[in-house]
């Protein structure tokens, strides 16, 4: 057995909370403990309380005067496109087709796929995720080489092998029938090994036949506790070519709700552009809308109504994300910076508790992985972050004048990025040091 107690200001949340000052949403202790035994939180609460349940020989840690929060989880990314970030294009299907189809070509290597994989999860580590949901290449081998690093790392994952056979180039290709029958393979390889999580991934509507559909049809009824994970409604461009491709449907998400590939466990990228009808129908499946902001914002692609959609009668469920590479960072909290400009943009308020919410407990929920990750409740997988609000000189400067818990959270998402991360621990064990 292995114990250590962690010492620091944590902070874990209950629920949404409904206001800056909700307080009833969350709890903080300004002295708390963390016992981490084998993996999981073993017992939180006030320092003095934990540190008298902890065996004698725990390890302590001081994290004092930092800030700990569970791991950050970041609901949409591609780990093929770490080569892609920062490339210049006027629009989501510009960008697709001259950079991102190209560069994803390579991963048919499983050098390659390597290499990066071990980026990618340096890369999560250094920013404070510890969960990712994330898309590979079409080719099996990406999905091999992104599963077997988490493993390496012990990390909890969700990701899938890319399913797309049309509108792309031939490399990037594979068949309905081979589609189907590589995610198999990749569910019976590595669903359940380690932490590791496999989700079915048909790319978007404009790269599946309507004979693909149906094969993730078939996959989604025949693994009905996968996630599925795919793009919707990103870009007035790609709505209009999808809904070319698709006449008999109603509109963009009906293409997918006929293939029966919405629910609780579907994560829609993007999701912006959205009609009355569709919301309704997001709602109704409870399927969920992952909001990407610093892609939408580069891409152009349009402004998330993040807060209507939460508001609404009929809620629409929400994730955040990255979208590496057509997002600009891997962090979360930059990415929650652009999130809160986006509802600025349009009349609506952010505030840091929602935003941090969302980040931890609000994305384990639209994961439904809860029970597991999101929070610093005892029985959780020890997944946590240490922060800094004094990570630059600008941002100490600035912390000088903070009082309350709320100005703290909004410096680090307005001002921080991987410097604020000051550690990671990913199932009770700190992996940023050893970077
Ligand atoms: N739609 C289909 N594929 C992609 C992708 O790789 N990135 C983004 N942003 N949108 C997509
Ligand atoms: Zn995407």
């Amino acid at each position: 057995m292995t114990a250590r107690l962690l010492r620091g200001r944590t902070l874990t949340f209950h629920r949404a909370p409904l206001a800056i000052d909700d307080t009833a949403a969350w709890t903080y202790e300004e002295d708390g403990g963390l016992l981490l035994v084998d993996g999981v939180i073993a017992a939180a609460g006030p320092y003095a309380t934990v540190k008298a349940a902890a065996p004698g020989d725990a390890e302590e840690v001081d994290h004092r005067p930092h800030l700990l929060l569970p791991g950050l989880i970041d609901m949409h990314l591609h780990f093929p496109q770490m080569q892609v970030i920062g490339s210049y294009a006027a629009n989501l299907l510009e960008w697709l087709n001259t950079y991102t189809f190209p560069e994803e070509c390579r991963f048919v290597e499983s050098a390659h796929a390597a290499r990066i994989a071990t980026h990618f999860f340096d890369e999560m580590i250094r920013h404070g995720t510890t969960t990712a949901v994330a898309y590979c290449s079409v080719h099996k081998t990406s999905a091999d080489a992104f599963f077997a690093e988490a493993m390496r790392r012990n990390m909890r994952m969700v990701a899938g092998k890319v399913m797309m056979d049309r509108n792309a180039p031939q490399g990037l290709l594979d068949t309905a029938e081979l589609g189907y029958d590589e995610t198999r393979a990749v569910i019976a390889e590595w669903h359940g090994k380690g932490r590791n999580h496999v989700a079915i991934t048909p790319r978007f509507a404009i790269t599946s036949t309507p004979e693909q559909m149906s094969a993730a049809q078939a996959l989604a009824a025949e693994f009905p506790d996968l996630h599925i994970q795919t793009h919707l409604s990103e870009n007035r461009d790609e709505i209009d070519f999808t809904c070319s491709l698709y006449p008999e449907a109603a509109d963009y998400t009906d293409i997918y709700a006929r293939y029966g590939l919405m629910g609780p466990k579907t994560l829609f990228g993007h999701a912006i552009h959205l009609s009355e009808r569709e919301r309704d129908a997001m709602s109704e499946t409870g399927s969920v809308a992952v909001h990407c902001p610093t892609s939408n914002l580069f891409l152009g692609s349009g402004l998330f109504p993040l807060k209507e959609l939460a508001r609404r009668d009929k809620p629409v469920r929400i994730g955040v994300a990255t979208d590496i590479g057509g997002g600009s960072s891997y962090s979360m909290l930059r990415s929650m910076d652009e999130a809160y400009k986006i509802q600025q943009l349009l009349g609506e308020r952010l505030n840091p508790m929602e935003s941090f919410y969302l980040m931890t407990r609000g994305n384990a929920e639209a994961l439904s992985l809860v029970d597991r990750i999101g929070t610093l409740e005892a029985g959780s997988d020890a997944d946590i972050v240490v922060l800094s609000m004094r990570a630059t000189p600008a941002m100490a400067l600035k912390a000088e004048v903070v009082t309350t818990l709320a100005e703290e959270l909004f410096l680090m998402q307005t001002m921080g990025d991987d410097r604020t991360i000051v550690e990671t621990y990913v199932a009770g064990e700190p992996l940023k040091a050893a970077l």
